[in-house]
């Protein structure tokens, strides 16, 4: 444990580009953090207060600017959405989002999502997770930092519920390959699509600004939909 401790420390999957913060989105954080924002401490959270009900929770991993997110919250109203994000400008256009449309099922934390797994969650607490275009560490020295890798599985694989689901989307076909094999390798996952294939992406998945921009490089996008198995090791 505490050479994992080590490691998370080292090797993380961000380089923190704080960028300024525009007025607008300066006065989000004065205005709307006190309501949908969760400052992160080392404890599980108690989901059912924070959000005043017991809808199922569904959390989504380096939300960026933070449309998807913003966009199932306001569909789905009978879910509750958690976005956990490391860069301040894209927490501010966050929060703006959910203060102008109101979204009373949307909360943020502004840290490492890592930490927020190991520390806040509790077991089997989320009814799906997303990952959405990760920071594709494309030169081979850097693969290291890449979020998705078996230690990082297994921490989803804690928190998801049986029968829950996670799903991650890449513009980049060798990190797509690995996230295939990470995720077919875990014994607590299964392939919604089948065994090496690759899922049409979901509408609740709106492509984003990363997306297109990909799109225009001429990159192919991949999306992956895993269930939390029933058993497996987390078990
Ligand atoms: C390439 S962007 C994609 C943003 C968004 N999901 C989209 O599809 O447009 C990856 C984002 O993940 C965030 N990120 C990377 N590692 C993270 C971590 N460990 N915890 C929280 N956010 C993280 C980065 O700050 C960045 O905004």
């Amino acid at each position: 444990m505490a050479e994992q401790e080590k490691q998370r420390r080292q090797i993380r999957s961000y380089v923190l580009r704080e960028g300024r913060l525009t007025r607008g989105q300066q006065r989000a954080f004065e205005e709307f953090w006190p309501r949908f924002g969760i400052n992160f401490h080392r404890r599980r959270l108690d989901l059912a207060r924070l959000y005043g009900n017991a809808n199922p929770v569904h959390l989504e991993i380096g939300f960026g600017n933070g449309e998807s997110i913003a966009r199932m919250a306001q569909t789905h109203p009978e879910n509750n959405y958690l976005g956990v994000e490391v860069h301040r400008p894209g927490v501010g256009r966050l929060l703006l989002r959910t203060a102008e449309a109101g979204l009373a099922n949307l909360r943020i934390i502004r840290h490492d999502a890592v930490e927020v797994l190991d520390r806040c969650l509790e077991d089997a607490s989320l009814e799906a997770v997303y990952l959405f275009f990760p920071d594709p560490w494309h030169k081979r020295r850097h693969h290291k930092r890449r979020i998705l890798k078996p230690e990082f599985v297994a921490r989803l694989a804690r928190v998801i519920r049986p029968g829950g689901l996670f799903h991650a989307a890449t513009d980049w076909q060798d990190y797509a390959e690995q996230m295939m094999s990470v995720l077919t390798t875990s014994p607590d996952f299964e392939n919604r699509a089948g065994k090496g294939m690759y899922s049409p992406r979901p509408e609740y998945r709106i492509p984003t600004r990363f997306e297109k921009r990909g799109q225009r490089l001429g990159h192919g996008i991949w999306d992956l939909v895993f269930r939390r198995t029933n058993s497996g090791s987390g078990e």
